[in-house]
């Protein structure tokens, strides 16, 4: 089927090297705003009986670009694409997975329930903040984990006794099997939050004494875990300290907050914007994952190889 990539206006820079990577140009759309907010979508080219695909993250300012991602769909719709995917490098509103008090919302099924109100037949998305949330879409949907580029950056490094560290219990499926790929031990920090936004280290379990500590997170947001973590890491012997984070989110002062902490290096993928450049961030892109799994989906071909679930 004849594909067709429009970008909307959260992650333009990475929808750019996606369609370097397709070696396509980006569709024409006209994204805006009406004097009054709403947003306006309109698709300067056909794009009847085409196979579509809609690059947006859904960062901030949140509810806009996942309100822009909705009425591109429903645009795309109504202008009969055949086939509609969504590629949500970040999926935002994942946090709220499940009530963990009463009279809570679960927003990362509401998102999931949009897009499909909207029309979206596929959903292409990376490192979501929690794995069960792939039971919340109804349409075809494909997970993708930014592990295997984020691996790679380490590995070229040559570091030797590497801890790799979860910064919460939560996390340490994922941090295992980064220990398993860069041939390192586990250790993992009891986390508590005493409030939203908050974060506290309770224990630190496992030997990072003399060791390079590496801090995996599905997000940084705030940087409160990351960087309370690596300093515990550090109060406790650690030679140096890196973090390797899926998503930048980088709420509020959260890059001032990383500058000042005890990390060597930050390495985070570009699913999100960076708001500014820092020596102490570093980037490595997605995009070569992004295309070849559209490339993949376009083509009905198995997704198996590019599927490097970090578990
Ligand atoms: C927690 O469950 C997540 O994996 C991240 O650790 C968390 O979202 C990071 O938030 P913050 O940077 O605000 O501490």
């Amino acid at each position: 089927m004849k594909m067709a990539i429009f970008s909307g206006s959260s992650n333009p820079e990475l929808a750019k090297k996606i369609s370097k990577y397709l070696k396509k140009p980006l569709g024409k759309v006209e994204l805006k705003k009406f004097a009054d907010g709403e947003t306006y979508v309109n698709y300067l080219e056909s794009i009847r009986g085409k196979d579509v695909y809609l690059i947006q993250s859904t960062c901030t300012p949140v509810n806009d670009n996942l309100m822009e991602l909705l009425i591109m769909i429903d645009a795309a719709k109504r202008a009969a694409a055949e086939r509609i995917t969504c590629v949500i490098p970040y999926y935002g509103y994942a946090k709220q997975e499940r009530k963990a008090r009463d009279r809570e919302p679960i927003t990362a099924k509401l998102v999931a329930e949009l897009l499909q109100s909207a029309g979206a037949n596929a959903v292409l998305t990376m490192d979501l903040h929690a794995d069960p949330i792939q039971g919340f879409f109804d349409i075809r949907a494909d997970f993708l984990y930014a592990s295997g580029a984020l691996v790679k950056s380490v590995l070229e490094k040559k570091l030797k006794n590497i801890v790799v560290v979860s910064p919460d219990v939560g996390s340490s499926r994922r941090a295992r099997a980064y220990a398993k790929r860069l041939n390192a031990s586990l250790a993992i920090i009891d986390k508590r939050r005493p409030k939203q936004n908050q974060s506290e280290v309770m224990h630190l379990i496992g030997e990072v004494k003399g060791k390079n500590a590496i801090i995996i997170d599905d997000e940084i947001n705030t940087g409160g875990t990351i960087c309370n973590a690596a300093q515990a890491v550090i109060e406790h012997g650690a030679k140096e300290v890196y973090a390797l984070v899926s998503h930048a989110v980088f709420a509020g002062n959260a890059i001032e907050k990383l500058e000042k902490s005890a990390f060597k290096e930050i390495i985070v993928t570009d699913s999100i914007p960076a708001k500014r450049k820092s020596k102490k961030i570093k980037i490595v892109s997605i995009a070569p994952l992004l295309g070849e799994a559209i490339i993949t989906m376009n083509q009905n071909k198995s997704m198996s190889k590019l599927l490097n679930p970090a578990k």
